[in-house]
């Protein structure tokens, strides 16, 4: 194992786990969000922590663009390979501070996407924070990690979820398990975090 994300990035849309962890994603946030219809192909999407962009590739025919970013350079040339017309590719690192000198492109989004991201964050309820200020007013942050023990280190728990997106001043909060995938033997619980920005918040 190695902690490089770039690593992995020449092999990810070869593993068969991935690309289900994705199109289960898409389909809870089809269930849960909506993402479909007229209304929603005005929309602009941020994907953090894109990856390859297998995500990314499910939203994007029913939105008007995708900002796919993630600090992986090597992930990030993947997905620019695949040339996908209303998907912008972006290495950037959001979190260090890009999005204040980038605030064209890096703000004002419907609905924030960041599947299997959070969970691998030295200080994930910081990054739901300076993310819920990249959404517009009513906007949607969705999060899908694995699900974690209380005494783990692994994952996230249903109550470390909640209290981020709380502690971020998101509005209309869900947490629940969506799916589940067996991987080594074992059946791994995936957790949804949802929440909107509250019309008030300045
Ligand atoms: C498990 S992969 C998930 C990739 C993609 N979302 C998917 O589902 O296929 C985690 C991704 O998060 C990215 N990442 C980690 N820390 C990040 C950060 N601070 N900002 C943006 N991306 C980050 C990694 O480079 C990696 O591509």
């Amino acid at each position: 194992m190695t902690d490089d994300w770039n690593d992995y990035a020449d092999g990810w849309d070869g593993n068969s786990d991935v690309r289900l962890f994705a199109a289960k994603a898409f389909s809870a946030l089809y269930s849960h969000a909506g993402v479909s219809g007229e209304a929603w192909q005005s929309k602009r999407v941020l994907d953090f922590g894109c990856g390859t962009g297998l995500l990314t590739e499910l939203i994007a025919p029913h939105v008007k663009e995708v900002i796919a970013v993630d600090t992986s350079d090597r992930m990030i040339a993947v997905l620019k390979d695949k040339n996908l017309p209303n998907v912008t590719p972006v290495h950037a690192d959001i979190l260090g501070g890009a999005a204040a000198g980038d605030k064209d492109r890096l703000s004002g989004f419907d609905l924030i996407c960041a599947s299997s991201v959070c969970g691998f964050l030295p200080d994930y309820a910081a990054a739901v924070k300076l993310l819920s200020g990249l959404l517009q007013r009513g906007g949607q942050f969705v999060q899908w990690d694995w699900q974690g023990q209380d005494s783990g280190e692994f994952g996230l728990t249903e109550q470390q979820m909640r209290a981020a997106l709380e502690a971020a001043g998101l509005g209309s909060i869900r947490v629940k398990q969506v799916f589940a995938l067996d991987t080594g033997g074992q059946s791994m619980p995936v957790l949804m975090g949802l929440g909107t920005r509250n019309a008030d918040r300045p």
